[in-house]
């Protein structure tokens, strides 16, 4: 069963537009037996979808890292629970790189959803200047070191490979360079060598068109998909093509 994972991050702009966007996806994809789908929204639309459907999950990222704080400016995970998500994004590089969020941080964060009973997806990834000294195994084995630190139970793990420099930025379109299926399929088993039996998925300018190719001949158990799952039609696509 492949698991693809809609990151819409903070889009659509209205409550009414991620309605119709979660509506449309929900009908087209509840018939599909061989794609596990998870929708990830801003949290603050969590709450307005009808979730009936067993082949789709709700998810959500950006949330705040202690249970039982006060804090005006994040939202807590438990929040995130009641509304019905069951998979937390972590250690997106957006949060890497724009919040400063450290392996430290992203190791109590992990360590938070996981006593939640969340899935995790952990985030991890190199940027264009550290592939180009030639720092990608460095850089993803340090990430899952320090990101995993005390954690025992990775069954439940998923990780996302998401090299940054691929990353559409919201474009699904974007002609970004993209890493190889041998490239993919050779960070997969390296992230197997350290971690274990856990899922590996792939994210970076992902869309209907690439989508089957890149599973098939990469091995990876998923995709995590920004841009392309902002369009109803090219994520349906997607998921049925796979
Ligand atoms: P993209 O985003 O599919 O638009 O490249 C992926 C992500 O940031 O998770």
């Amino acid at each position: 069963m492949k698991l693809i994972i809609a990151n819409w991050k903070n889009k659509p702009q209205t409550a009414k537009e991620a309605v119709e966007l979660f509506n449309k996806i929900v009908k087209n994809v509840q018939d599909v037996k061989n794609v596990q789908v998870v929708i990830c929204p801003p949290f603050n639309y969590l709450s307005s979808f009808e979730l009936n459907v067993k082949s789709l999950e709700l998810g959500c990222q950006n949330t705040f890292v202690k249970k039982d704080e006060t804090n005006d400016q994040k939202i807590s995970w438990p929040e995130a629970k009641k509304h019905g998500a069951t998979f937390a994004i972590v250690g997106h590089s957006s949060r890497r790189i724009f919040l400063s969020e450290t392996d430290e941080a992203i190791n109590q964060e992990l360590k938070e959803v996981l006593s939640l009973g969340f899935t995790p997806i952990l985030c991890i990834g190199e940027t264009a200047q550290q592939r180009k000294e030639n720092k990608t195994e460095e850089v993803l084995k340090n990430q899952l070191q320090k990101g995993l630190a005390g954690i025992a139970n990775i069954d439940d793990l998923v990780i996302a490979y998401e090299p940054i420099w691929a990353i559409s930025c919201g474009d699904p379109y974007a002609t970004k360079t993209m890493p190889t299926k041998e490239n993919i399929s050779e960070i997969k088993n390296l992230i197997k060598e350290i971690v274990g039996n856990c899922k590996v998925i792939y994210g970076g300018s992902t869309n209907a068109a690439n989508a089957k190719d890149f599973l098939e001949e990469s091995g990876m158990d998923g995709l995590l998909v920004g841009g392309a799952s902002l369009s109803s039609e090219e994520f349906v696509k997607m998921v049925k093509n796979i």
